[in-house]
């Protein structure tokens, strides 16, 4: 018995080492396992992402495959050659990781679904008039909620976190503007939902690596438990409104996807509908709180709108449509802080070439990650001074949109990417962009708002969430508010 566990521990550890001895071949791209076996450069991967790839890319150029707790991800610098990754949806598939991470971070799994169904849904539902009429029902719960929040005391200041008031705000009109059925109590229902899904949200990216320790695991677990039954408390039972939400419920049943799996991609939705909007907000407001002249040159753009509107007390949305300078402030927003990574498994072995001509083959069952954040985004070479937020940085001195970005002489397609790109761009931007939108112009004409210390500065972003989205701030920036005094 002894001697056949040791030859058995041994076999393992020989197949261990067999399958962890990697190396690399003359084509492929410059390999660094790391030093600890299987995990590789995980923990450094997960700490500070940027730093590390920044790090990589120093030592092996912009094409480089690293070992990251057991796989090969291989990972590409060049905003030129993007397009090799993002226009192959044949060879690069985006499900598969896709579905990885909905296991551990939802543990939900959706074996026969038609995503081709579900992502003609969401263009269906999020794009044209639906987005007319979305963004509407959006305003409205926007007001609503603001005005609950001033109404009781509407003289005194009120004090709040800036990233709690943009993420609290923006997250439970979204949800009522989506999820909402018809209850009567609204408002203490998303503040419930609200409440669980922060707690939920901090620790959805060691869910994702997989890196929680036993307590956090359980509180995890309970809170994933206590969003599932608040979200299918609020579902409708049948099929009454042609919604995305409940076509999207429909499709599921069709599907003969159980109601246990149907709640819970429930909670996958309302992070996918959520979870960058508030965030990005909150970046927005505080650049433009700490840069006056940024803040003053939104104003006169609103205010010049707002003025070509007839009544003024209502928010002529409508009317909001050709905004460039405010344009430009969310770009450069998203451009300092949305750094997510695009990420395709190689489903058969090909060779990727590379705008300058180099080519490099990719081995199946690999990853390839995109991190568009270290460039285009934050690239000294395509934007001046890349860590500086400048508002005007996507303007041209005429006021008109700024489209020209240069690297190495050669005019870049991708100069920011914070939506991603090809076949799987984000389908809710211009919802997104909408609500963001709005939330500013109520600020800008409903409250005074402004920072309780005015020589504050913005916080850092939270290391750990690079890859995972719009970043999230360390610390927050405290603010205080209340309703001006209307007509
Ligand atoms: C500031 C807010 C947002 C940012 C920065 C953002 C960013 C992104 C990015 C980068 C991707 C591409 C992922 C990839 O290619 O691997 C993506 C995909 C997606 N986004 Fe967003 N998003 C935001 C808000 C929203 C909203 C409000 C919705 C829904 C209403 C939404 C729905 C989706 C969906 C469904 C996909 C997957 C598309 C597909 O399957 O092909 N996003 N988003
Ligand atoms: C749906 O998933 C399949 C395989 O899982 C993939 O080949 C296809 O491209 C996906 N479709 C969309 C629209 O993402
Ligand atoms: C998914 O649905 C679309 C139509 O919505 C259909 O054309 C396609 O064949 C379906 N795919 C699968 C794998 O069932
Ligand atoms: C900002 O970015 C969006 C999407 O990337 C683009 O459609 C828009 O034209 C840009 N606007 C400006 C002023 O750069
Ligand atoms: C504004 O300037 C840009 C380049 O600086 C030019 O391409 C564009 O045509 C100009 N637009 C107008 C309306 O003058």
């Amino acid at each position: 018995m002894f001697w056949t566990t040791l030859l058995l521990l041994h076999c393992v550890l020989v197949l261990f080492l067999i399958l962890s001895n990697r190396s690399r071949s003359k084509k492929e791209p410059p390999l660094d396992k790391g030093i600890i076996p299987w995990l590789g450069h995980a923990l450094e991967f997960g700490r500070d992402a940027s730093k590390f790839l920044t790090r990589m890319k120093l030592k092996h150029g912009d094409i480089f495959t690293v070992r990251v707790a057991g796989h090969y991800v291989t990972v590409l610098l060049d905003p030129d050659s993007y397009d090799a990754v993002l226009q192959d949806s044949v060879t690069l598939d985006f499900t598969r990781y896709a579905q990885v991470l909905m296991q551990r971070i939802f543990s939900l799994s959706l074996p026969n679904h038609n995503n081709s169904t579900e992502k003609a849904l969401m263009m269906r539902h999020f794009q044209g008039d639906s987005l007319t009429c979305l963004n509407s029902v959006m305003e409205g719960n926007l007001q609503a909620l603001l005005q609950s929040e001033t109404i009781q005391d509407q003289k005194n200041w009120k004090q709040d976190g800036l990233f709690n008031f943009c993420y609290s705000l923006l997250f439970r009109a979204g949800y009522l503007t989506l999820f909402g059925a018809e209850q009567s109590n609204h408002y203490t229902d998303s503040s419930a939902v609200y409440k669980e899904f922060r707690k939920f949200d901090s620790l959805l990216t060691k869910m994702a690596r997989n890196m929680l320790n036993p307590e956090e695991k359980r509180i995890a677990g309970s809170v994933r438990q206590q969003l599932w039954s608040l979200l299918s408390a609020a579902l409708p039972g049948e099929k009454t409104e042609d919604t995305w939400l409940q076509n999207y419920l429909q499709h599921l049943k069709d599907e003969a996807v159980d109601e246990e799996m149907q709640k819970r991609a429930m909670l996958l939705q309302l992070w996918a509908t959520q979870g960058n909007v508030g965030p990005a907000a909150f970046w927005l407001l505080g650049f433009l709180l700490i840069n006056p002249e940024a803040m003053n040159a939104v104003k006169k753009e609103f205010d010049s709108l707002l003025l070509q509107a007839d009544s003024p007390q209502g928010l002529p949305f409508d009317k909001l449509q050709n905004t460039p300078v405010f344009d430009s402030v969310l770009n450069e927003t998203l451009r300092l802080t949305a750094a997510p990574f695009i990420t395709r498994e190689v489903l058969h072995s090909k060779t990727l070439c590379m705008a300058d001509g180099r080519e490099y083959d990719i081995r199946k069952g690999d990853r390839m990650c995109l991190f568009p954040y270290i460039s285009p985004q934050m690239d000294p070479e395509i934007h001046e001074e890349p860590e500086k937020f400048k508002y005007d940085r996507f303007l041209n001195s005429n006021g008109s949109e700024k489209r020209e970005f240069y690297k190495g002489g050669r005019r870049l397609k991708y100069y920011t990417m914070p939506w991603g790109a090809g076949k799987n761009k984000c389908v809710g931007q211009q919802f997104a962009i909408s609500s963001i939108k709005q939330l500013l112009l109520m600020v800008l004409t409903r409250l005074d708002l402004e920072l309780c210390d005015p020589a504050s500065t913005m916080p850092k972003g939270n290391p750990s969430r690079y890859g995972f989205g719009v970043l999230q701030p360390e610390g927050d920036m405290e603010i205080r508010y209340k309703l001006r005094c209307t007509l």
